[in-house]
């Protein structure tokens, strides 16, 4: 049963329908002692021309099934009926298990962009968040019901890639290519961009080989190739690490080089095309620099290749919502894109999201080697992994699996760090923090789920006698935070936020520890102790799930 939807539904019919639903809103306030729902009535004056308490006194008289209902102040204050509540919350989670939350199919597609590196670049820390946010985004899509289509829209494509098979031609080594193909790429392409200073005619030799990549010439298209494929399985390794490789299309930006010109066409046809200084622009509204389409050599641009690519995807997967998730700093790039299609007559253009997220910080400042280069995100895993298996081994030096526990461990810590706060927020990237096994970590949640597994063994799984019970604030505290997981699913959705889901479940493990410490779990009262037990398992099913969307493990022992 929901709760709130009844409220609304009973207040909706005793007012004869005077009041819109969406204009009935019901608060939870933070201090459970005030109410469990409140709903303020002062909105309601001005149609009914009755004053708030007079309408709140009608109303409080009417409602039913509620344990006590209140007028204070112009609110109407309701508390649930504890015993009937937590027998169907707790019910209900045991009997759903994870499917516990699933929203009602909306025969929707949405389609998310996320992680899209870049080949022949090393897998950077600045990707860990499109990629973590991304996976999260879908899970959460498909709990609320959508179809979900993912793309990692490789960034395979640009004028670089005629330097670098220059460069690798000219200063390339097969065995390094084979031993470590990244960092080779990377090395031929710092030295081209150091010779370049001293020789600028080499800058001329990257633009023919890059001509000769567009143009199709079969060399060119097999060293391409190979830097991909060579990309592809060293992203492997760090997608695995994340437990994410399951893409529906990794369609990357190369593969649009043949189809921009239809769009191009259009663009001319619909007179939206304007030469600027020899390039072909488009201009968009005064507040938004208008958008390079073409540069003057004829090269195609990002943007381009951007607008061929969401025609493509409308039309392939008929989508009702295409998600962009990638950094702050392209937020002027999606507002053109956005805009451009606006321009060209298509609805669209307002399904076309840029979810935005900030950047990964180290002591406040970008994180980066010392070199200033990006660091590579399978160094971070693999160190978090093993300060993670230090800890454990510390703490439990008896247990099996350490090596796999670790790893599930370093990598759910790095990926809640990423999760717990509002993406378009900055993180900070502490290695030691992110770790502690007590705090605001992926680490305490999972302790806190192994915790009750442990716990779980002394279940019987007896009859309980609800009558019998005797709850206390503890108790019920912890089942109405079960509970609100229906909201924060829907939250989650709607805020494209993971972290509204992240925030519920520290409030979980808090509220679960607070009880854990001040409540005989195991006590000679069987009837006791079963219900006390009932309430961890749903727990366990709700930090389970509720890590599972987050793209998290968990783990019955650590
Ligand atoms: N590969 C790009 C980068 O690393 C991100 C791609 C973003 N997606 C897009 N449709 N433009 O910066």
């Amino acid at each position: 049963m929901n709760y709130k939807d009844d409220i609304i539904e009973q207040i909706y019919n005793i007012l004869d329908g005077k009041i819109e639903k969406e204009n009935i809103i019901v608060e939870k306030p933070k201090d459970r002692k005030m109410a469990d729902y409140a709903i303020p009535c002062f909105s309601f004056s001005k149609i009914l021309r009755k004053s708030p308490i007079v309408i709140a006194e009608e109303l409080k008289d009417k409602i039913e099934g509620y344990e006590k209902v209140e007028v204070v102040n112009g609110y109407l204050n309701i508390f649930l009926k504890k015993k009937d509540t937590i027998k169907e919350i707790v019910k209900d989670i045991i009997e759903k298990k994870d499917s516990y939350g699933n929203k009602k199919t909306k025969n929707k597609n949405i389609v998310i962009e996320y992680s899209s590196p870049n080949i022949a670049k090393p897998f950077g820390v600045g990707h860990l968040r499109s990629t973590v946010i991304g996976e999260a985004l879908k899970n959460i899509s498909i709990k609320n019901g959508y179809n979900v289509i993912t793309i990692n829209y490789l960034g395979d494509y640009g004028t670089q890639f005629g330097k670098l098979i220059y460069a690798y031609l000219q200063w390339g080594n097969k065995d390094a290519m084979k031993e470590n193909p990244i960092d080779e790429l990377r090395r031929v392409y710092v030295k081209f961009h150091e010779e370049a200073e001293k020789n600028p005619s080499l800058d001329e030799e990257g633009r023919k080989w890059f001509k000769r990549l567009e143009d199709n010439d079969e060399y060119s298209l097999k060293l391409w190739t190979q830097f991909k494929e060579a990309s592809l399985k060293e992203f492997e390794k760090t997608y695995n690490l994340l437990g994410i490789n399951n893409f529906d299309s990794y369609t990357g930006e190369a593969y649009y080089k043949d189809k921009m010109q239809p769009v191009i066409d259009e663009l001319e046809a619909k007179n939206l095309l304007e030469i600027s200084e020899g390039a072909t622009i488009v201009r968009l509204d005064d507040n938004i620099v208008p958008a390079l389409i073409k540069r003057s050599d004829g090269g195609s641009l990002y943007v381009t290749r951007d607008l061929a690519a969401v025609f493509d995807r409308k039309n392939n997967y008929k989508f009702d919502k295409a998600l962009y998730v990638v950094g702050n700093e392209q937020t002027l790039h999606f507002e053109q894109l956005k805009k451009i299609v606006e321009k060209m007559g298509y609805d669209f253009y307002n399904d076309i999201c840029h979810i935005n997220f900030g950047l990964v910080l180290q002591n406040g400042k970008k994180m980066s080697t010392r070199q200033g280069r990006s660091v590579k995100l399978h160094d971070v895993l693999v160190e978090t992994i093993d300060l993670a298996y230090k800890y454990i081994d510390e703490k439990n030096p008896t247990l099996d699996n350490k090596d796999e526990i670790a790893q599930i461990v370093g990598v759910g810590a790095v990926i809640f760090n990423d999760l717990k706060n509002y993406r378009c927020n900055d993180i900070e990237f502490n290695i030691e923090d992110i770790l502690r096994f007590e705090g605001n970590t992926g680490p305490y949640i999972q302790y806190t789920y192994a915790r009750i597994m442990s716990l779980l063994e002394h279940k019987k799984n007896i009859k309980l006698d609800y009558e019998k019970l005797v709850i206390n604030e503890y108790e019920w505290n912890i089942i109405f935070k079960l509970y609100e997981f229906n909201d924060a699913i829907e939250a989650a959705y709607e805020n494209f936020d993971p972290s509204i889901i992240a925030k519920l479940l520290l409030d979980i493990a808090q509220d679960f520890n607070k009880m854990y410490a001040n409540v005989k779990i195991i006590s000679d009262d069987a009837n006791n102790t079963e219900f006390v037990l009932s309430i961890c398992e749903a727990t366990s099913i709700i930090i389970k799930e509720g890590m599972r969307l987050l793209g998290i493990k968990v783990i019955n022992k650590m």
